[in-house]
């Protein structure tokens, strides 16, 4: 009786989640931390003791004490009605060193907080108020008996001195309350920087008062997709869209983000992605420039013409921006320019001989460089995207690392600062899971661990050097993301784990803690309404088919110490659910749901539906086998029972060809009667993806002579993403089924890869 007693206890030990919680959930994860023993309580006896005549000292309480009035009722700085008090102890000293660090001793009875700065107390405050309860992040007051912090010891400070994210207001406008509520979900994870990309082809959002038609018209586009499914064919042609920030407006963000120790860093666009500028003042351009800012998805030909007026229109526009925007660098892009105009405009041409600027390049610098003088003028410095470095870099400018990390190297090497933010690692408009039914992004893949993963001190570099590299960014582009929620899907949590690669030392990194920590954290940014992706793993489920032709799903990319859970009716798991081994057979049509769960909340959730049709598990024969980057499934995983993503094609259910027929024999073994076919096929023009153009299909009993079934052309599809086909007929009676797919064929002109074969990407083949 009791050794089975103990077994089960044995088990129940082993079936709970094996993986080793961390003490404290801080995000980022401190330099050093020690724990105590004991907590300190907050009370109504308890105080907060600083010299108050600093006023950015109480501005850097000020969050901690609101909190703690609004969420736990208590408040920390009115007049004391007991002895028996507790303290709250603020002090700065300058004899530590970063000038955002702080330590922070908690004992039973006192808290002290000391920094050499009131930012450094701000960072303090975070790690509180992230030691506090959860539910001091709510808005109304909490129903809890107590609030309290452990007794810790943390000395903290962070690794980089540029912590930060970029939103692009300019392809889709984003309201202000978003704007400051970001700003607060930044400081939380101690980021110090939010880059405003103010202006872009698609758009102008900085009033200017001196060239008022920048707003009047560069704010607004026509032809914008309502919904962000890429529905060409409904865009409405003549509906404005637009907006943009008067100049109160944006002091009053300064102010705002300033009050949470975050620099906003403004940028416009230059030389090129100024179409919506052009627009307003075609006199800047080398061609007839005259309409409206562009749609989507051109950015090409917008480049200003180099004659001197562009130049004062700029230092205009720039001193305007340097009176609302104090931040000491001031982003002026120098991204993606086609250059293309400069060519054949004489201006541009007479500007090269004068300069003596050999190519459009040199051309391109001369340009950042007039740029350049002009705000050091003003004891500013430039920011630019790292085509500055084209033609010689600007002698002060600083440079920001996106197109990989090649430019941050060679920046850093001539000794210009540099701020890291390669795509692979820092783009938040790339996906984050392959899981069906997300948001239709960019392009690319970045799931939380490879963001996670980066470390922003590139290993070509010195030790001195490196000490060039002063931080990291996460970039939002936000063509495809018209609303809050959606920028926030994406940002959240990958900004997290930014921040702690700008925040934390890269020897403290470990994923496998930060996801238990991350996961936490979400908690309390869903006390703040954020709409942050549930995706903290890259969840994949790969499909197979066993040697009895059984469909077979296993899941890869979480830890073996995680618990998934899953069902097979498409209803959520629960940890009552069963609890994923190694292989879920898959016997009959089925919709299997697996996610991982941290203390019972589903931090990671995957969807795929089962077809078991008649091709499934069947022998078959593909005459050209797909591309070697394009067959992760297998060459049968057009009919292994499940259908690829709906946005992504890199997955392990679409296959691709490039420029070649789909031709596939599948051998039904015996005489089988079927009916239809069902497919889909991607679109996807700018990754040079189309549809396909024609399906034949033809039937064989010996698998040596066909004879013809159906042939029929294929839709062109009005959104991007997989494409469904149909195809249906008489029931016929057949051993054989031979499938033949034409692709698009060449891409046609204005499009990208214009004149080269279109990709071909086929999903399951459903015969019925
Ligand atoms: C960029 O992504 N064009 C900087
Ligand atoms: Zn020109």
């Amino acid at each position: 009786m009791k050794f089975s007693l103990l077994i089960s206890i044995c088990a129940l030990v082993i079936t709970c989640k094996t993986y080793a919680q961390p003490k404290l959930s801080l995000v980022p994860i401190p330099e050093s931390v020690s724990i105590q023993k004991g907590k300190f309580v907050f009370s109504s006896n308890t105080r907060i003791l600083f010299q108050d005549n600093d006023a950015d000292l109480k501005n850097a309480l000020a969050l901690l004490c609101t909190k703690l009035k609004s969420a736990a009722g208590i408040d920390l700085t009115s007049p004391l009605k007991s002895k028996k008090r507790s303290t709250i102890q603020i002090s700065l000293d300058n004899t530590i060193s970063n000038d955002e660090g702080y330590i922070l001793k908690i004992k039973k009875n006192e808290i002290t907080l000391t920094a050499k700065t009131p930012t450094g107390i701000f960072y303090g405050v975070q790690t509180i108020l992230q030691l506090l309860p959860v539910e001091i992040e709510a808005q109304t007051l909490q129903n809890r008996t107590e609030w309290s912090v452990p007794c810790v010891d943390i000395t903290d400070a962070p690794r980089f001195s540029y912590r930060g994210v970029m939103l692009d207001v300019a392809r889709h406008y984003q309201p202000i309350s978003f704007i400051k509520k970001l700003i607060d979900l930044l400081a939380m994870q101690k980021m110090n920087r939010l880059h405003i990309h103010l202006t872009d082809s698609q758009g102008w959002r900085f009033e200017s008062k001196k060239y008022p038609k920048l707003t009047q018209i560069g704010a607004y586009r026509k032809g914008t997709p309502l919904n962000t499914t890429y529905d060409y064919n409904s865009r409405p042609q003549d509906t404005l869209y637009g907006g943009y920030y008067t100049q109160e407006e944006l002091k009053d963000i300064v102010r705002y983000a300033a009050n949470k120790f975050i620099t906003i860093i403004p940028e416009i666009e230059m030389p090129a992605h100024s179409k919506s500028a052009l627009a307003s003042y075609p006199e800047f351009a080398c061609l007839d420039s005259t309409g409206h800012a562009f749609s989507y998805p051109q950015n090409i030909q917008d480049e200003y013409c180099t004659k001197d007026s562009t130049f004062t229109f700029l230092t205009d526009i720039l001193e305007e921006v340097m009176n609302i925007f104090p931040s000491k660098y001031i982003h002026i892009a120098g991204d993606e320019a086609s250059k293309v105009n400069w060519k054949t405009c004489k201006i541009c041409q007479q500007r090269m001989k004068d300069e003596g600027l050999k190519n459009g390049e040199e051309l391109q610098s001369y340009f950042i460089k007039r740029i350049e003088k002009f705000v050091n003028s003003k004891g500013r410095n430039i920011i630019g995207w790292d085509e500055i470095l084209q033609g010689g870099l600007a002698p002060n400018a600083t440079v920001m690392s996106w197109t990989g990390i090649e430019g941050g190297i060679k920046a850093a090497k001539e000794h210009h600062k540099v701020i890291m933010t390669p795509g692979n690692y820092c783009y938040l408009d790339h996906y984050q899971s392959n899981a069906s039914g997300e948001p239709a992004a960019f392009g690319g893949f970045t799931p939380l661990e490879e963001a996670y993963s980066y470390n922003p001190i590139p290993v070509e570099l010195t030790e001195e050097e490196s000490k060039f590299i002063i931080g990291v960014q996460g970039n939002l582009w936000t063509e495809n993301f018209n609303t809050p929620a959606l920028c926030e899907y994406m940002i959240f949590p990958r900004a997290i784990a930014l921040a702690e690669t700008g925040w934390s030392k890269n020897e403290l990194k470990n994923f496998d803690n930060f996801v238990l920590r991350a996961a936490n954290h979400l908690k309390r940014l869903d006390l703040h309404n954020v709409n942050y992706s549930r995706h903290l793993f890259d969840l994949r489920l790969n499909t197979s088919l066993n040697s009895e032709g059984h469909v077979t799903a296993s899941i890869k990319g979480v830890p073996k110490e995680y618990e998934i859970h899953y069902t097979l009716d498409d209803t959520p798991p629960t940890i009552t659910t069963p609890t994923y081994h190694n292989l879920i057979v898959i016997d009959k049509n089925a919709t299997l749901t697996a996610a991982v769960l941290i203390n019972g909340a589903i931090v990671d959730q995957l969807k795929k539906t089962f077809i078991l049709h008649k091709a499934v598990g069947k022998p078959v024969i593909l005459k050209t086998l797909p591309s070697q980057y394009y067959n992760k499934g297998g060459n049968n995983a057009w009919t292994n029972g499940s259908f690829g993503g709906d946005n992504s094609f890199n997955d392990d259910e679409w296959l691709g060809w490039c420029g070649q027929n789909f031709e596939g024999t599948i051998n039904f073994e015996k005489p089988t009667t079927i009916s239809s076919l069902r497919t889909r096929f991607f679109h996807r023009p700018p990754s040079w993806i189309w549809t396909a153009k024609k399906v034949t299909l033809e039937t064989s009993d010996d698998g040596i002579n066909f004879k013809s079934l159906l042939e029929k052309e294929v839709n062109v599809p009005t959104v991007y993403g997989a494409n469904p086909f149909e195809a249906t007929w008489a029931p016929v009676t057949t051993k054989y089924l031979r499938i033949t797919v034409e692709p698009w064929g060449n891409i046609p002109k204005e499009n990208p890869g214009e004149g080269t074969p279109a990709w071909l990407f086929v999903d399951e083949m459903v015969i019925e």
